[in-house]
């Protein structure tokens, strides 16, 4: 079965509306229609609507960097689904590195937004990744097995069949240590197997799997190259239109 690569650039906390707009305005004039994969742009929730207004009806999808597990209600300083999908977004990220160290989400709050963002219509993009010491402990996969049956509990294999996984040890994200294509296809072979085991091996075949930490334009097409890898999300390399671009063509290159 052949796997569409998405390339999805994720701002974090960066960029302003006005830097936004930048970025648009010099991203989609070099976007090219016969594009071999999906592309998608995550800024944070202050530039959603303008970027969901510039990017209507473009090749350029968009997508969300959290969600709140409620579709309204007393939370301050949280967003749903719906205001999300309100303004354009398609996509969300859960469960990222940051959300689950930084800001101590945990299993259990991973998978509430993973079923919000399904229940709101919003195509998630599950985060999933291990440590430094872990993967010196050699404990890698029970890591990754541990967050994916976390993270899927009370999926239903329709629900799940959207979804799409990232693989991004933590140890590689904004370090400029990648992991090595060997190292990220094994993972992300093993995450493959383990939706066979829990949903069905088609479901497993059709499921997009990213690769994320540290992708730059000179590592993308021989990560891309492998057999289970569909494409990236990028951190610090999508901050400007010019090497976002360059990880897009050499994803499209790793792929042919
Ligand atoms: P990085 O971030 O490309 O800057 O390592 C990746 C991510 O956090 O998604």
């Amino acid at each position: 079965m052949t796997r569409r690569p998405m390339i999805a650039g994720n701002w974090k906390m960066n960029k302003t509306p006005a830097e936004t707009r930048a970025f648009i305005e010099a991203l989609l004039p070099q976007v090219d229609a016969e594009l071999a994969c999906d592309l998608l742009v995550i800024p944070p929730y202050t530039s959603l609507d303008l970027a969901g207004r510039l990017l209507a009806d473009t090749g350029v999808r968009l997508g969300a960097q959290d969600l709140h597990t409620s579709p309204s209600g007393a939370f301050t300083g949280a967003i749903s689904a719906g205001m999300l999908d309100a303004c354009g977004c398609a996509y969300v990220l859960v469960g990222h590195s940051e959300r689950r160290h930084v800001f101590g989400d945990s299993d259990a709050t991973v998978n509430a937004k993973l079923r919000a963002a399904i229940a709101g219509g919003l195509t998630p993009i599950f985060c999933v990744g291990e440590r430094s010491e872990q993967r010196a402990a050699e404990q890698t996969t029970a890591v990754l097995a541990h967050q994916l049956t976390e993270g899927f509990a009370e999926v239903a294999a329709t629900e799940a069949s959207d979804v799409l996984i990232a693989y991004e040890p933590v140890w590689a994200i904004g370090t400029g240590e990648t992991a090595s294509p060997d190292q990220a296809q094994d993972a992300i072979r093993f995450i493959r197997n383990w939706v066979a085991d829990q949903y069905t091996a088609s479901l497993a075949e059709g499921m997009r799997i990213l690769y994320g930490g540290s992708v730059k334009p000179n590592n993308a097409a021989e990560l891309q190259r492998q057999p289970d890898i569909d494409g990236a999300l990028v951190g610090g390399a999508s901050l400007e239109p010019e090497s976002f671009l360059q990880i897009v063509q050499a994803a499209g290159r790793g792929a042919s």
